[in-house]
């Protein structure tokens, strides 16, 4: 046994060393973890004194010096109202993503708001990972029809486990995204999103998290460009909307003006723009479909 506050400021000098960014944030969400106490629980104990950390703190600091993700050794990753559960075989969701989110959500919000007679609002999520997106609409649209398509089967696994925890009705099924899917809805789809694989192939990524952790399926965009997979599966959102229907396209920071220029040169697009993330890098290109 350890002493918290000890132990705590110990592993994030130790994790600082190790070059991880945010040493102090994940020092108190291990503890969290081991404590199976909420963080600001933590904050509360190490400003009261007299509490201890047992050993298997020490050990998931080791692992995570070692730079296994924080949401592996915790086997969960907020998102938005969302505790999603993660692990190998799965993209661990990124808070930039949230943005994308807002912007499915503004659209629901007007569909739904006017009324347009035609049933709930459909909503298609390509490349679903987790499921962080899916089942966030869902979450909080209740009333949206959403369905999502996964290419992976262990990362399907996960997003099904927790469609299945967190009681949200959404369909999750296995697929390719850049084949045609859920031809059922062909052009009748209100809303796409899609964070796909863009990383360009051969630019490895320096976190070792990221390089080492995510499955390379969730990563590299099929070409020089990263483009490839990214243009494919919007070409298969252009084929479910209907004329108006919006696509919402995660990108790297590299992409907020070529993705737009390569969506707009289809002829499938109008209304083409590029929205920034909370710490105002390029990340989401928005287009709606021609009629
Ligand atoms: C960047 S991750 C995003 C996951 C999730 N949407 C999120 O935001 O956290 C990309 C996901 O696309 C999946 N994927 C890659 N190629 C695919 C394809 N051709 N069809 C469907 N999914 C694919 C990967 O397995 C991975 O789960």
């Amino acid at each position: 046994m350890t002493d918290l506050r000890e132990g705590i400021r110990d592993a994030a000098a130790r994790l600082r060393e190790a070059g991880v960014a945010s040493a102090d944030v994940d020092a108190v969400e291990l503890a969290a973890h081991v404590l199976d106490v909420d963080a600001s629980e933590v904050r509360r104990l190490m400003v009261l004194g007299g509490r201890s950390l047992p050993g298997s703190y020490a050990v998931l600091v080791d692992e995570r010096v070692g730079r296994v993700p924080l949401q592996h050794l915790t086997g969960r990753a907020h998102f938005r109202r969302l505790t999603l559960s993660v692990g190998p075989g799965v993209f661990v969701p990124r808070p930039e993503t949230e943005v994308l989110v807002d912007l499915a959500l503004a659209e629901v919000d007007r569909l739904a708001a006017a009324d347009r007679g035609e049933g709930p609002v459909r909503v298609v999520d390509l490349c679903s990972g987790s499921g962080a997106i899916a089942l966030s609409v869902k979450d909080e649209r209740p009333d949206a029809h959403v369905r999502g398509l996964e290419l992976s089967p262990d990362a399907r696994a996960w997003a099904v486990a927790n469609r299945d925890r967190l009681g949200l009705d959404v369909d999750l099924v296995q697929g390719d995204a850049t084949r045609p899917c859920f031809e059922d809805w062909t052009g009748t789809v209100d809303v796409v999103t899609i964070n796909p694989p863009y990383i360009p192939v051969g630019a490895v990524p320096l976190d070792p998290e990221v390089r080492d952790h995510d499955p390379e399926v969730a990563l590299y965009g099929g070409s020089e460009d990263g483009l490839a997979i990214p243009l494919a599966v919007a070409g298969v959102a252009a084929a479910l909307l209907r004329p108006g229907g919006l696509v919402l396209v995660e990108h790297a920071d590299s992409q907020g003006e070529s993705l737009p220029r390569r969506l707009s040169a289809t002829g499938e697009w109008t209304d083409v723009t590029d929205h920034a993330d909370l710490s105002g890098r390029p990340r989401v290109t928005v287009a709606r479909r021609s009629a």
